[in-house]
This record gives C-alpha cells, sequence and structure tokens, in this order.
C-alpha cells in the first residue's frame, strides 16, 4: 500500500525572524512543483505566524517544536498549544530526543502533550529513538517500544490515527552518522508491528513512520526507498532551502 512520503524540516533553534522569512520563502518557491510529497517547516515559536503569513497559501505545512501540555495559566516562559494552533501551526513535535535529554521530557509528558496537542487539533509528530549505548545492549526495540507504548497510553485507535512517528536513533541525530537503511527499515517494521498488535490494520497500514538523524540528500533515497519509511525528520540540512528542496524532490520521485 502506498502511503504518502512525510517531510519535516526541524529547525530548532535556528533562525532569526528575518532569516527565518527568507528561508520560508525559498521553500516555497522551490516546491511550487511538489504533487505528492507532504512538507512541513517547524521554525522556532517566534517565527511561526511570520512563516505562516509566508505559506498559508501553499502547500507546505506549518509546524511547531514545542508546548506545555496546560491549557493556559501561570507558567512564564511557556506557550500552549492554542497559542503555537493561533500562530497558523498544525503540526507539533513532541518528544524530541533534545528535549528529553536537555529539558527532562519522559513518556509521561509526552503522553500528556499528545493528548492536549490532539484536544487542540494539533497533529502530533511524536519522536522516539534509542542511545548509543542502548543500540550497543541490542536493547533498541524494548526502548522503541517501551516509549512508543508511554506515548500512546490511554489513546483509542482514532487518536493514534492522526499521529506521526518519527524514529530517531539518537546517536545518528546532528552527528552525521546515519542509521544504515537496513537498520532504519528493521526498526520502522518493529514499530508498525507494534502499532499493529496495539491498534488495528488499518492504523497500522496507514500511520506515517519518518526516519530522521543526519538525513541528508547523498542518503534521502536509500533512506527513502525502505519499505516502512514514509519520509524524514531532517534537522541540519533543513536549514538550507537548497538542500531540504533536494530531499523534498527525491521523495516525489520514489
Ligand atoms: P539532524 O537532526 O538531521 O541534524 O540529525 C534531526 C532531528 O533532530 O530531528
Amino acid at each position: 500500500m502506498a502511503r504518502l512520503k512525510v517531510i519535516a524540516g526541524n529547525w530548532k533553534m535556528f533562525k532569526t525572524n528575518s532569516e527565518a522569512l527568507q528561508l520560508a520563502n525559498q521553500i516555497k518557491m522551490k516546491t511550487t512543483d511538489i504533487k505528492n510529497t507532504k512538507m512541513i517547516i517547524c521554525p522556532p515559536a517566534t517565527a511561526l505566524a511570520v512563516v505562516n503569513e509566508v505559506i498559508k497559501d501553499s502547500v507546505v505545512s506549518l509546524g511547531a517544536q514545542n508546548f506545555y501540555w496546560e491549557q493556559e495559566g501561570a507558567y512564564t516562559g511557556d506557550l500552549s498549544a492554542g497559542m503555537i494552533k493561533s500562530s497558523g501551526a498544525t503540526y507539533v513535535i513532541i518528544g524530541h530526543s533534545e528535549r528529553r535529554q536537555y529539558f527532562g521530557e519522559t513518556d509521561e509528558t509526552v503522553n500528556k502533550k499528545i493528548n492536549t496537542a490532539l484536544e487542540n487539533g494539533l497533529n502530533p509528530i511524536v519522536c522516539v529513538g534509542e542511545s548509543l549505548e542502548e543500540r550497543e545492549s541490542n536493547i533498541t526495540d524494548k526502548i522503541v517500544s517501551k516509549q512508543i507504548s508511554g506515548a500512546l497510553k490511554g489513546f483509542n485507535a482514532a487518536a493514534a490515527a492522526k499521529l506521526i512517528i518519527a524514529y530517531e536513533p539518537i546517536w545518528a541525530i546532528g552527528t552525521g552518522k546515519t542509521a544504515t537503511p537496513e537498520q532504519a527499515q528493521e526498526v520502522h517494521k518493529m514499530i508498525r508491528d507494534l502499532i499493529r498488535n496495539l491498534y488495528d490494520d488499518d492504523v497500522a497500514d496507514n500511520i506515517i513512520i519518518q526516519y530522521g538523524g543526519s538525513v541528508k540528500p547523498e542518503n534521502a533515497d536509500i533512506l527513502l526507498g525502505q519499505e516502512d519509511v514514509d519520509g524524514a525528520l531532517v534537522g541540519g540540512a533543513c536549514l538550507k532551502a537548497d538542500s531540504f528542496s533536494e530531499i523534498i524532490h527525491i521523495a516525489e520521485s520514489l
């Protein structure tokens, strides 16, 4: 069955508003010929509204990188799902390994955030992935299964169907090291089988599972060519319109 390829760019803590405006414009212009690939860009929260103005009439969708799970309240410095939504975002990254590593996010907070995102009409991109030590100890499947089960706890099939899962081995993020296509496929298949067990064939066969970790134009075709790899969550290579658009065009050509 053919699933849509979904390419998302995670801008992380890069780009001031003027830089964001420029990058969003370039991406929009370079992807006007794209028909069958879903594109999402996730600028920093400060640039969401600015970028939304650029892409709102295009096929590029807007995503945020984070928010807090409470609807509103005295949480100085944080942002709600409603605020993200009102800036034009329709997607949000949840549980990125950098959030888990530096900001104490856990499977429980990921679970709460998915709930709030769905309540606010945001589509979650839920990140999972093992560390190098975990991979070398042969517990990748166990770690990733636990992250997925924890994230999905309490959600029915209709809710689970709204998610995108991003498998991002931590050792491959920002390191230039990529999982081999076989390593990626193996974990993606494991994730899809787990979703099948937790829910049903329909959810499992349709859910988008992205790969993330040093995806670039040079390796995009081989990774995206794997049966259970439905797209990519791109960090470094999405900060330049040329390389991001190249990855999108590779996805479109497959
Ligand atoms: P990278 O980041 O492409 O720079 O490895 C991916 C990510 O963190 O989502």
